[in-house]
Order: C-alpha cells, then sequence, then structure tokens
C-alpha cells in the first residue's frame, strides 16, 4: 500500500521550521523524551528529566559514541571518573581563576545575561522599548561556572568542592593509572561519558543549555610534535564530523568553525566547533581541541607527582599533549530530534483534524524501539497469543513496543511519530502461513516476511 505524502521536513527547507522548537518540546513532553526538571514542584531552570523514550534515545546515542571511539579501537579505553574531585584539580585545570562568562544585569528588571549573547541584549532591549522603558545596563563582570557544593557532616567545617565543570579532569588526573595498568602507548585516547556541571548565566533553548548536562569526551594523547599532533588534529576532527553524518544528520545543517583567537578557552592552543543549524540559528553541538600539555604539566606541578611519559623506542621523556573532543550528549539529542523531526501531509489520515502525521526519522540505530507489534485485532485471543510470542522472543536481542489499542492506522501514526523504524503486525494470514506483515516508517512499504526470519530481519536493518 502507498500512502499520498507531501514531505515537508526540516531538511528540505519548507514551512515547518516556524514554530519547530514549540513542536519538539511538546513531542518530547507528550511522548515521554523529555519533561522540565521536578516540574511538580515548579522545576528548576535549567534543568530537564529524561522520559522513558528520552532515555531510551540518548543511552542509544552514547552506545554508538562508545562504539566508534572506543570498542571499535584498539588505541582507545574508557573510563568513569568521580563527578566529585579535590578542589585543587580546578585551581590546576584553571577553572577557578579562569572558567569565567562575561554577566551583565538590566538596571531596569535585574535580569542578567551573558555580555557576548548580542542578539539576546538586543532582544531584551527591544523589549523594554516597545513598553517606552529605558534600558541601562551594569559594567561587565566575569561569572565563574562552577557549582559549589559542601561536603562534610559538621556544620562549620564542610569542604566547599566543585561539581564538575567538565568531564576532562577526571581523565587527565588519572593519565598515569591509566598508563600503568594496560599496555598503551603514544599515541593513544581514554574516553569517558559523565555528567557535568555550569552555572550558566542564561540556560535555555530547550536543553541546548542546562546547568546539568552530559559530555562524550576522548582525550588523545600524544607526542609533543607540532606536525604530528596537527595531523591527529585533523583525524579526529573528521572522525567526529563523520560520526553525526553516518547517524543521519543532514550534512546541509552541519558545518565547521574555528575559534576566533579572543574565543579560545584558557587551555586551547587550536579550537574548532562542529555546528548545527538549529531553528534559532547555527550553534556548538561539539568542540574539536587542542589542550597542548596544558593538562598534564599543571597536574604535575600542582600535584608534585611526575605525570611524564617514558618511550621505550626512543628513549624520550616527554608531557604529552592532548587532541580533546568534547560533545554534549543533550546537545547531540537535541539535534538528532530536530534533524528528525519531519511532517508529512496525509488526507487519509487518522489525525484528519490537522490533516498530517509526525515522522521522527531517527537513524534505526537511535530509534527508542526498533520495532513495534501489533495484533491485527485486539479481541482475537489467537492474534494476541502469536503477537505476544513474536514481541517476547524480539525483546530478547531488541527494545520493542506493544500496541493493540485503537485500529492499525492510528497505530502506525502513533510509532511514526516516536521513530519507530518497523511495525509487525498479526494477522489471519500469520496464523495460517506462519508470516507477518512489517511496514517500514519512511517508505510505508509493507512486505510478509516469514515469523523466524524476524529476528535476522531487524538485525540486517541495524547494521
Ligand atoms: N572539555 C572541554 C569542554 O568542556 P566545552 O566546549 O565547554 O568544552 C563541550 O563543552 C560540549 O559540552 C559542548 O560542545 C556542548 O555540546 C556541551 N555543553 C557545554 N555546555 C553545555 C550546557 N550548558 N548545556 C548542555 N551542553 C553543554
Amino acid at each position: 500500500m502507498t500512502e499520498k505524502k507531501q514531505s515537508i521536513s526540516p531538511n528540505d527547507g519548507a514551512g515547518i521550521k516556524e514554530n519547530l522548537m514549540d513542536k519538539i518540546v511538546s513531542l518530547c513532553k507528550r511522548r515521554g523524551f523529555v519533561y522540565p526538571g521536578s516540574e511538580i514542584y515548579g522545576g528548576l531552570k535549567g534543568t530537564w528529566d529524561y522520559g522513558p523514550l528520552g532515555a531510551e534515545l540518548k543511552f542509544n546515542i552514547k552506545q554508538e559514541w562508545w562504539k566508534t571511539i572506543v570498542k571499535n579501537r584498539e588505541d582507545v579505553v574508557g573510563i568513569s571518573a568521580s563527578i566529585l574531585m579535590n578542589p585543587k584539580v580546578w585551581d590546576a585545570s584553571g577553572h577557578t581563576a579562569g572558567f569565567n562568562d562575561p554577566l551583565t544585569e538590566c538596571k531596569t528588571c535585574h535580569q542578567r545575561f551573558r555580555a557576548d549573547q548580542n542578539d539576546v541584549i538586543a532582544e531584551h532591549e527591544k523589549w523594554h522599548k516597545e513598553k517606552k522603558e529605558k534600558v541601562e545596563w551594569t559594567e561587565v563582570k566575569k561569572f565563574n561556572l562552577l557549582v559549589e557544593a559542601k561536603i562534610g557532616v559538621i556544620e562549620g567545617q564542610k569542604e566547599t568542592a566543585y561539581l564538575r565543570g567538565e568531564i576532562t579532569q577526571g581523565v587527565h588526573v588519572n593519565f598515569k593509572n591509566v598508563l600503568n595498568s594496560t599496555r598503551l602507548k603514544i599515541p593513544f585516547g581514554i574516553a569517558q561519558i559523565g555528567k557535568a556541571f555550569r552555572n550558566e548565566i542564561t540556560p535555555g533553548n530547550f536543553t541546548y543549555r542546562s546547568i546539568e548536562f552530559e559530555q562524550m569526551e576522548l582525550q588523545y594523547y600524544v607526542k609533543p610534535d607540532e606536525k604530528e599532533s596537527m595531523r591527529q588534529y585533523e583525524f579526529w576532527k573528521n572522525l567526529r564530523m563523520d560520526w553525526y553524518k553516518s547517524l543521519g544528520i543532514n550534512p546541509d545543517n552541519l558545518r565547521f568553525r574555528e575559534h576566533e583567537k579572543n574565543e579560545l578557552a584558557h587551555y586551547a592552543k587550536a579550537a574548532w566547533d562542529i555546528e548545527y543549524k538549529t531553528p534559532f540559528g547555527w550553534r556548538e553541538c561539539e568542540g574539536i581541541h587542542h589542550r597542548g600539555d596544558w593538562d598534564l604539566s599543571r597536574h604535575q606541578q600542582f600535584s608534585g607527582q611526575d605525570l611524564s611519559y617514558f618511550d621505550e623506542e626512543t628513549k624520550e621523556k616527554y608531557i604529552p599533549w592532548v587532541i580533546e573532543t568534547s560533545g554534549g550528549t543533550d546537545r547531540a539529542m537535541l539535534f538528532f530530534l530536530i534533524d528528525a523531526y519531519s511532517e508529512e501531509k496525509d488526507p487519509a489520515s487518522a489525525n484528519a483534524s490537522a490533516g498530517k502525521r509526525i515522522i521522527l526519522k531517527l537513524n534505526p540505530k537511535l530509534a527508542p524501539y526498533k520495532a513495534a507489534v501489533f495484533p491485527l485485532l485486539a479481541n482475537k485471543p489467537q492474534l494476541v497469543e502469536l503477537a505476544r510470542k513474536i514481541h517476547g522472543d524480539l525483546r530478547k536481542d531488541f527494545m520493542i513496543a506493544w500496541d493493540d489499542r485503537g485500529n492499525i492506522g492510528k497505530r502506525y501514526y502513533s510509532q511514526d511519530e516516536i521513530g519507530t523504524p518497523y511495525c509487525i503486525t498479526v494477522d489471519f494470514d500469520s496464523l495460517e502461513k506462519g508470516d507477518v506483515t512489517v511496514r517500514d516508517r519512511d517508505t510505508m512499504k509493507q512486505e510478509r516476511i516469514n515469523i523466524p526470519a524476524l529476528q535476522d530481519y531487524l538485525k540486517e536493518k541495524l547494521k
């Protein structure tokens, strides 16, 4: 069966870009991807809770990242370090002194903004001017982004620690531990996924800028050599860009941007961002940084421990340089969602009032459910029994949804909206012939597949 459709996905430039963020925020809440953090208490600005589908999607993104960066490589290992670290770590890393954003306050309404966000500042000025109010700003001050935490049980003797501002330092302080407990030789990398926290002045744009967020990072240690380090830098920069493309992001919505000299973080010798074209403009998705010997030298200096590397072959001793790839899991998920969101005009739609169906064209590897199983009729025990058996068997290997409500059309729309790539329907022919209908989310084409072949069918599709 081919249904009449007219694609209006964000990728082909047609009309749904308008209010796209509102539509995505609403879909995320309605279908259980992302909820506002602690919502029943009025929320907490800049925090988000991931629902059943969001947790799956995020998990799949992290799994694909881990596969590419750790599992498929002999020269990279993964670790999982503490969020809380000795506060001296942040002195050594430069975060207590240099991890600042420029802050300014509107003297009229006392709202605070990042002084470098010209578009936001202009919008705020316009808002006051429309109300015929005058706008003046306080002098720009530096504002430290580290989130403080108090540790200890005795009041007055509590120690100030920080929730890590980047996951990076947990890797660098373990450089020697990893080296001594593995057989790695330079060049090699240490990867990590985990939460980081920042007192952002202006959290916003849904999960794009949050106070609590997750990072996926590789610290790749190389010889302190200009040419070799730049070769590695280019390699990792391109590999990271290809990763987003290979998971389905439209290449037209991705670009590299080099940091201006005055933008460089305190540790960076060179920095490029991978940016994504969001409905609110081009925005950073991931940073590729040449950190030189900043981290290890500083930790060596502040800890008094020898963090140098001895090269057995050349008999050289040196502090390695670091190439870093640092992406945000929450941002990646938001950008995958934006890119995958599409609406198709469909006069035959069960959703007739709107006359359109929503499809999340997520790469099947990322989709929360790989398939959904339906009995054609919920009141026919034989159909339900066979469908339940198929559902149970497939669940051993894949995340599989079950739906026996409403008619088949409604079930398809419901699965399309959450990105389920395949819908499997058990009908009366299934009882006789032992096969089922498998319907493809994107083409809406249907084919008959033998029940025992379903496992391999899905495996092949998810390769
Ligand atoms: N270790 C280097 C580092 O942390 P960064 O550019 O500050 O570099 C890396 O952050 C990535 O972390 C960003 O590209 C972004 O994806 C994510 N990220 C940073 N701040 C964030 C925030 N407030 N909310 C969500 N994601 C954030």
